[in-house]
C-alpha cells in the first residue's frame, strides 16, 4: 500500500513538474519593419501619426464632391452614386479618428446625404441641383460650427476630371 501511494506520489510530482516547463516565461515579440517602430507603442504611435486628422478627410471629401458635381453635370448616375457613398465612408473614418468632429456633421450625414441619394435615384439634373447646393451650404454649416468658417465652399467651376461620360 505504501508502495504504491508512493508510487502516486512521484507521479504527482512529475506532472506537476511537466506543467511549469510549459509555462516558460513568453518570449518577447519581435518583427522587421522599416519605419514603424521596434516596440508596439511605436508602432501604434506612428500608424496615428500616419493616418491623421480631419484635414486628410476633407482632401478626400472634396475630391469626391467635385466628381459628384461633374457626374451629375454628366448625368453618369452611376458614378455620381458611387461617390456619394464614397464621401459618407471617409466621412465616417475621418470621425474614428476625430470623433469630436461628428456632432456637426449630423445634418450633413443624416439628411443633406441620404436627400443627395435620392435625387440621384430621380436622374433628374434639376433634382440633382436643388440637393447639390444644399449639400454645398452644408459642407460650410459644418465649417462655421467647428471654427474653419474662412474656408468657403463654392460649386466647382472648372473640370479637373480623367472620368467623362
Ligand atoms: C465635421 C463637419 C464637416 C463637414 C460636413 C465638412 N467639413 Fe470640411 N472641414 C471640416 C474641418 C473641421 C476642417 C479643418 C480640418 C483641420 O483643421 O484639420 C475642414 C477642412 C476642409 C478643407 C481644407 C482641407 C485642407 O486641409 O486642405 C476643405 C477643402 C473642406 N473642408 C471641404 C469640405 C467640403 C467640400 C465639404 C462638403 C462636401 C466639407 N468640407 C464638409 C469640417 C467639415
Amino acid at each position: 500500500m505504501r508502495k504504491l501511494t508512493l508510487l502516486f506520489c512521484s507521479l504527482f510530482v512529475l506532472l506537476i513538474a511537466l506543467q511549469s516547463c510549459n509555462q516558460a516565461a513568453p518570449e518577447a515579440e519581435t518583427w522587421e519593419s522599416e519605419w514603424l517602430g521596434q516596440t508596439k507603442q511605436e508602432v501604434i504611435d506612428n500608424a496615428e501619426e500616419q493616418f491623421q486628422g480631419f484635414s486628410r478627410t476633407m482632401m478626400e471629401v472634396t475630391y469626391r464632391y467635385q466628381e459628384l458635381y461633374w457626374a451629375g453635370m454628366d448625368e453618369n448616375w452611376e458614378y455620381a452614386e458611387y461617390q456619394r457613398e464614397h464621401i459618407e465612408e471617409a466621412l465616417e473614418q475621418g470621425f474614428v479618428r476625430r470623433p469630436e468632429r461628428e456632432l456637426s456633421s449630423r445634418q450633413f450625414m443624416n439628411i443633406v446625404l441620404p436627400d443627395m441619394e435620392k435625387a440621384i435615384e430621380s436622374k433628374s439634373a434639376e433634382r440633382f441641383m436643388q440637393s447639390f447646393t444644399q449639400l454645398t451650404n452644408t459642407c460650410n454649416t459644418c465649417h462655421q460650427m467647428e471654427e474653419v468658417a474662412f474656408m468657403t465652399v463654392v460649386i466647382p467651376k472648372n473640370r479637373n476630371t480623367v472620368i467623362y461620360f
